[in-house]
C-alpha cells in the first residue's frame, strides 16, 4: 500500500505537540552555549537583551513557522511549493540542506555526551585541567567517537521510525519531564555548593559596561542564540505544526514553548557556575571545551562529582536526543509527503547517510567547527530570513487568518505581529547574516 492511501499522521494529544516542540527547543543550545554567553556577555545585562530578542524576534518568528506548517499540512519543501511562487517555491530546500549539515555533526557531539556519561560511571573525571583537555582530544575524534555517533544516530532512527504518535510523541512524553526534573534537581544540588553565592553574583549581576564596550558582538550573538535555541530556521516548527489536526491557539502554545526553553537555559546557568566556582575552574572558557573540559574537570574535583557528572551528561544526551529527532523528522516528512517513501525505509536510509556525513566531524574537530559555524551563522539565518520576508511581505493576510483560527479575531494585534515580522525580525536576521558571512 502506498502512503497516499494512509491518512497523514497527527499528534495524539494536546500536549503531544507542545512536548515535542519543547523537546526540540531544549538542547545543546541551552546547556552549553547559553550560560557561557551570559557569563561572557555581561551577566544579567546580556540576559535582558537576550530576553528582548526572544520576545520580539523569536516569538513572532515561531508563529510564522507554525502557521506555515498548519496551513499547508506539509513538510517544508512541500509547504513552500504550495505557498511560494517563482523562486520562492524552492526555499524549502534550504531547510533540508541545513538539516543534513546540522544533524551530521550534532550527532557527533551528542555521542560525546554519551561517552562522558559512561566515563563518569566507570572511571570518574580528571580534575587536572590539562589532563582533562588531553582526554577530551582523545575521546572526541577517532574510532570511539564514530562508534558513539553511530549509537546516537541509531537511537534517533529507532524513535523516528515509529512515527509521530508511537515514536516521537511517546519519546518526548518521557524525555521532556526527565529533563525538567533532573535540571531542577541539579540546580538545587548546585545551590548547596560552597561556591554558589560567588557564582550567582558572576552570573546575575548586570555589567552594563561590558555591553557598552562590546555591543557589536553581543547583539548578533544574542539574536542568533534566540533563533537557534528555539529551533527556528531549520523547518522543524513548520514540520511539527503540520501534524496539528485541530485549530489550537498557536500564540499560547508558542509562549509556553518559549517559556520552557528560556527557563531551562536560565536554570542551567544556576547549575554550571556554582560547580565551576566551587572547583575553582575558570568559567570563561567558551566552545565545546566549556562542558567537556572545564565542567568535566570541575566534576573531577567535587565529592560525588563522578555521579553528578554522569547525571549531568546523561541529561545533555537526552536533551540532544529530543532535539535530533525533530531535525530528522523534517527530512522524513519530506520523503513521505513528496517521494511517497515508506517511513521505516526513509528513516533507515537517512540515518545511514547522516552517519556517513558525520564521520568527517568525528575525525577532525576543525571540520566540526566549520560545519557548526556554516550551519548556525549562515544557513539557519538565511532560511529564516527568506521565510520571514516571504510570509511577512506577501502572505500577510493568509498568515493572520491562519493564526486567528483557534484564537478568534486578533484585531490590531494581527497587524502588530505582521509588522514585527516585516521590520524588526527581518532587520535583525539580515544584520546577523551579514556579520555571519563576514566572520566566515
Ligand atoms: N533548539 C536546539 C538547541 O537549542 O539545541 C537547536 C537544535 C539543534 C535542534 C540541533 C535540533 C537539532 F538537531
Ligand atoms: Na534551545
Amino acid at each position: 500500500m502506498s502512503s497516499v492511501d494512509i491518512p497523514r499522521e497527527q499528534w495524539a494529544t494536546r500536549f503531544g505537540f507542545i512536548f515535542a516542540a519543547v523537546g526540540s527547543a531544549v538542547g545543546l543550545g541551552n546547556i552549553w552555549r547559553f550560560p557561557f554567553q551570559v557569563g561572557q556577555g555581561g551577566g544579567a545585562a546580556f540576559l535582558l537583551i537576550y530576553l528582548l530578542f526572544v520576545a520580539f524576534v523569536g516569538f513572532p518568528a515561531i508563529l510564522v513557522e507554525f502557521v506555515v506548517g498548519r496551513y499547508t499540512e506539509r513538510n517544508p519543501v512541500g509547504a513552500l511549493r504550495e505557498i511560494g511562487s517563482g523562486l520562492w517555491q524552492y526555499l524549502g530546500w534550504i531547510f533540508i540542506v541545513t538539516t543534513f549539515v546540522i544533524l551530521s555533526y550534532y550527532s557527533v557531539v551528542a555521542g560525546w555526551t554519551i561517552r562522558y556519561t559512561i566515563l563518569g560511571l566507570q572511571n570518574g573525571y580528571l580534575a587536572d585541567a590539562a589532563e582533562a583537555e588531553g582526554q577530551f582530544v582523545t575521546l572526541a575524534t577517532g574510532l570511539e567517537a564514530i562508534a558513539f555517533h553511530a549509537l546516537f544516530m541509531a537511537s534517533v532512527v529507532v524513535i523516528v521510525a515509529y512515527g509521530i504518535q508511537r515514536g516521537i510523541e511517546l519519546a518526548v512524553k518521557v524525555l521532556v519531564p526527565l529533563i525538567v526534573v533532573i535540571t531542577v534537581g541539579m540546580a538545587v544540588y548546585a545551590s548547596t555548593l560552597e561556591g554558589a553565592s560567588e557564582a550567582y553574583a558572576y552570573y546575575l549581576s548586570p555589567e552594563w559596561g561590558t555591553i557598552a564596550a562590546e555591543w557589536t558582538s553581543i547583539l548578533p550573538a544574542a539574536a542568533g542564540q534566540a533563533f537557534f535555541t528555539l529551533s527556528l530556521g531549520m523547518g522543524i516548527m513548520i514540520t511539527y505544526a503540520s501534524y496539528l489536526g485541530e485549530d489550537r491557539n498557536l500564540a499560547e502554545d508558542g509562549a509556553i514553548i518559549i517559556g520552557f526553553d528560556t527557563a531551562i537555559a536560565f536554570i542551567t546557568g544556576l547549575i554550571v557556575f556554582p560547580i565551576l566556582f566551587t572547583a575553582g575552574v575558570d568559567p570563561g572558557a567558551p566552545g565545546a571545551g566549556a562542558i567537556f573540559v572545564s565542567l568535566a574537570a570541575a566534576f573531577g574535583d567535587l565529592t560525588l562529582g563522578w555521579l553528578m557528572g554522569a547525571v549531568f551528561f546523561g541529561t545533555v544526551a537526552i536533551a540532544a536526543l529530543s532535539s535530533a529527532i525533530s531535525l530528522m523528522e523534517v527530512v522524513i516528512a519530506y520523503l513521505i509527503d513528496e517521494r511517497d517513501i515508506d517511513r521505516t525505509r526513509a528513516t533507515l536510509g537517512v540515518g545511514v547517510v547522516l552517519f556517513l556525513l558525520g564521520i568527517p566531524s568525528a575525525s577532525d574537530l576543525v571540520l566540526l567547527d566549520l560545519f557548526d559555524l556554516f550551519a548556525d551563522q549562515i544557513l539557519l539565518v538565511l532560511g529564516g530570513l527568506l521565510l520571514m520576508i516571504l510570509v511577512g511581505w506577501s502572505l500577510a493576510n493568509l498568515a493572520v487568518d491562519e493564526l486567528e483560527l483557534g484564537i478568534g479575531d486578533l484585531g490590531s494585534l494581527g497587524a502588530a505581529w505582521i509588522w514585527a515580522v516585516r521590520v524588526p525580525v527581518v532587520v535583525v536576521l539580515f544584520v546577523a547574516l551579514a556579520l555571519g558571512v563576514i566572520q566566515y
